[in-house]
C-alpha cells in the first residue's frame, strides 16, 4: 500500500510543484484547493500525511489542522506558509503539526521533512495501538477482570510491587487472595527468589515455630539435624502467610519479633540470622474483630496491616463474569470450541456466588464434565438456576466494622436488579423496564452504563 499524501493549497502552481516532486519520490498524491475540499478527501480516503498552506480562503490551515487532529489523529500534518510568524509556528506545533515550513523552501528540505513526519506518525500510531492493547488487557498477572473495582485493584497491586512493604490481603474465600499474593511477588524485584506460601491454619500448633523459623539438631525429639525454617528458605523473596488469623497467640508474639528485628532464631539455637523477606499476609476473617475479641495481637495487626488490599467479592463485579467464564473455559475445556449459552451466562450473572471465583471455577469444571460443546442452563447447579437465593443480601444488611462503601453496595444491588428483571422479562428490555417501574430509556442507559449488555452478545 502506497503512502498517500494530500496537498492543500489555493495556489495551483504550488499544488502542481509538490505533486510532481512527491510522486517522483514514490508517494501517491491527492490535492485540494481549500480546507473544505481537503476535509472531503480526508473523509473518503486514508491519508497518511497532509501538507497544507496556512493562508487560504475559507478555513485556515491551522483550523484544518485542529480538525484533522480531532477526527483522524493518525494523519500527520505539515504546514507551509509564506507568512511565517513565531506565534503561528508555536500554535501549529501545539495543535500537533509535525513541522512548519516557510516559503520559499528547498526541494531537499521538503523531502526530508516529509520522510521524518511519516516516520514519526508511524511511531505514534504503533504506540497508540500498543497502549490501547495494554488498557484493553483483561487482567493483571493472571488475575482476570476489567470492572472498575478490579482496575482499581490492579493499580494498587502495581504500586505495591514496586515496594518491599508488608501487604495484608483481605477478602472472602475464593476471591483470589493467593493469586494476588503471587502476582505481587512475580511483579516485584524479588521475582527470581523464592515465594514461600504457609497456611497458618494447616500446620499443627506444636510444629509451627520450627516450620517457620527452623530448628537445630536435638532441639526436640525427632530433630535429627539442623533445619532452616520457611523464613530462611524464602530469603530474598516473599513469605505468604495465608490465614494469618489462625496463628496461635504464642506464635503471634514470635512473628511480631521477627517482623520487627528482621531476623530469625531457630528453635533450640542461640544465634540469630538476618533475613530479607517481604511478608504478604492474608485472611478471610475480619481481623479487626479478631483483635477486639482478643484472638489476635493488636500490635501484630498494625505491623501487618501496612498496605491493605481488599479483594472484591464476585457479586460486586458481575460485569466480569463473562470474561471470567471465557478464561475458565480456556483453562479447563479440552477443546477450544466449548461455548456457553446466553441463558446460562445470564443465570451466572444473577447468582450471588458466596464462594466467589473458586465457586465459579467449580461450576464451570462440573458443567464441562456434563457438556462438551455448549454449556446450557441445565448443566448448572440447582442453586444457580433455582433462583431461590439468587438474589438476597446474604444474611440481610450488614455493615463491616471498618466501614463500607454504600455507593458501591447500592450499585451492585442496582446491577443485580437490572439483570434479574431482564431475566424475568425473558430478555425483553421494554418489559424489564416496566417491571422495575422505569422508562425504557433510562433502563437502557443503565444497562450500558454498567456494561451489562455484552451478555446479550454471547450465545
Ligand atoms: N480474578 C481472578 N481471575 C482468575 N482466576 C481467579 C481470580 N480470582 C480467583 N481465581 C481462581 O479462583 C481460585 C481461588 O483463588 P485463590 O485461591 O487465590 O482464592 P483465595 O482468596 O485465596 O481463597 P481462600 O480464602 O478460600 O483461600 C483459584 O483457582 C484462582 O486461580
Ligand atoms: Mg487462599
Amino acid at each position: 500500500m502506497k503512502t498517500r499524501i494530500l496537498i492543500v493549497d489555493d495556489e495551483l502552481s504550488m499544488r502542481e510543484f509538490l505533486s510532481i516532486l512527491l510522486e517522483r519520490e514514490g508517494y501517491e498524491v491527492l490535492t485540494a484547493a481549500d480546507a473544505a475540499l481537503a476535509q472531503e478527501r480526508l473523509a473518503s480516503n486514508r491519508i497518511d500525511l497532509v501538507i497544507s498552506d496556512v493562508q487560504m480562503p475559507g478555513l485556515s490551515g491551522l483550523e484544518l489542522l485542529a480538525r484533522i487532529k480531532k477526527e483522524t489523529p493518525d494523519t500527520a500534518v505539515l504546514l507551509i506558509t509564506a507568512f511565517s510568524t513565531a506565534e503561528q509556528a508555536v500554535e501549529a506545533m501545539k495543535l500537533g503539526a509535525y513541522d512548519y515550513l516557510a516559503k520559499p523552501f528547498k526541494v531537499e528540505e521538503i523531502k526530508i521533512l516529509v520522510r521524518n513526519a511519516l516516520e514519526k506518525r508511524d511511531l505514534r500510531r504503533e504506540n497508540r495501538i500498543l497502549r490501547e492493547k495494554a488498557s484493553e488487557c483483561d487482567g493483571f498477572a493472571g488475575i482476570i477482570g476489567r470492572s472498575p473495582r478490579m482496575r482499581e485493584l490492579f493499580g494498587l497491586l502495581h504500586k505495591v510491587t514496586e515496594t518491599s512493604s508488608t501487604v495484608f490481603i483481605t477478602g472472602e474465600s475464593g476471591t483470589g487472595k493467593e493469586l494476588a499474593a503471587r502476582a505481587i511477588h512475580n511483579g516485584s524485584a524479588r521475582k527470581n527468589k523464592p515465594f514461600v506460601a504457609v497456611n497458618c491454619g494447616a500446620i499443627p500448633e506444636n510444629l509451627i515455630e520450627s516450620e517457620l523459623f527452623g530448628h537445630v539438631r536435638g532441639a526436640f525429639t525427632g530433630a535429627v539435624g539442623d533445619h532452616p525454617g520457611l523464613f530462611e528458605q524464602a530469603n530474598g523473596g516473599t513469605v505468604f502467610l495465608d490465614e494469618i488469623g489462625e496463628l496461635p497467640l504464642s506464635m503471634q508474639t514470635r512473628l511480631l519479633r521477627v517482623l520487627q528485628e528482621r531476623e530469625v532464631r531457630r528453635v533450640g539455637g542461640n544465634c540469630t540470622k538476618k533475613v530479607d523477606v517481604r511478608v504478604v499476609a492474608a485472611s478471610n476473617r475480619d481481623m479487626a474483630d479478631q483483635v477486639k475479641a482478643g484472638n489476635f495481637r493488636e500490635d501484630l495487626y498494625y505491623r501487618i496491616n501496612v498496605f491493605q488490599i481488599v479483594m472484591p467479592p464476585l457479586r460486586e463485579r458481575i460485569e466480569d463474569i463473562p470474561l471470567l467464564v471465557e478464561h475458565l473455559l480456556c483453562k479447563h475445556a479440552l477443546s477450544a470450541q466449548v461455548t456457553i449459552s446466553s441463558d446460562a451466562l445470564k443465570a451466572l450473572m444473577t447468582y450471588g456466588f458466596p464462594g466467589n471465583v473458586r465457586e465459579l471455577e467449580n461450576i464451570i469444571e462440573r458443567a464441562l464434565v456434563l457438556n462438551n460443546e455448549c454449556i446450557a442452563v441445565d448443566s448448572l447447579p440447582q442453586s444457580v438456576r433455582g433462583g431461590t437465593h439468587r438474589f438476597d443480601l446474604y444474611g440481610g444488611v450488614n455493615i463491616p466494622d471498618d466501614g463500607m462503601d454504600l455507593e458501591a453496595a447500592m450499585e451492585s444491588l442496582e446491577k443485580q436488579y437490572l439483570l434479574k428483571s431482564l431475566e424475568k422479562a425473558g430478555g425483553s428490555k421494554t418489559r424489564a423496564a416496566e417491571l422495575l417501574g422505569m422508562s425504557f430509556r433510562s433502563f437502557r442507559y443503565k444497562l450500558s452504563k454498567y456494561e451489562l449488555l455484552p451478555a446479550d452478545g454471547m450465545s
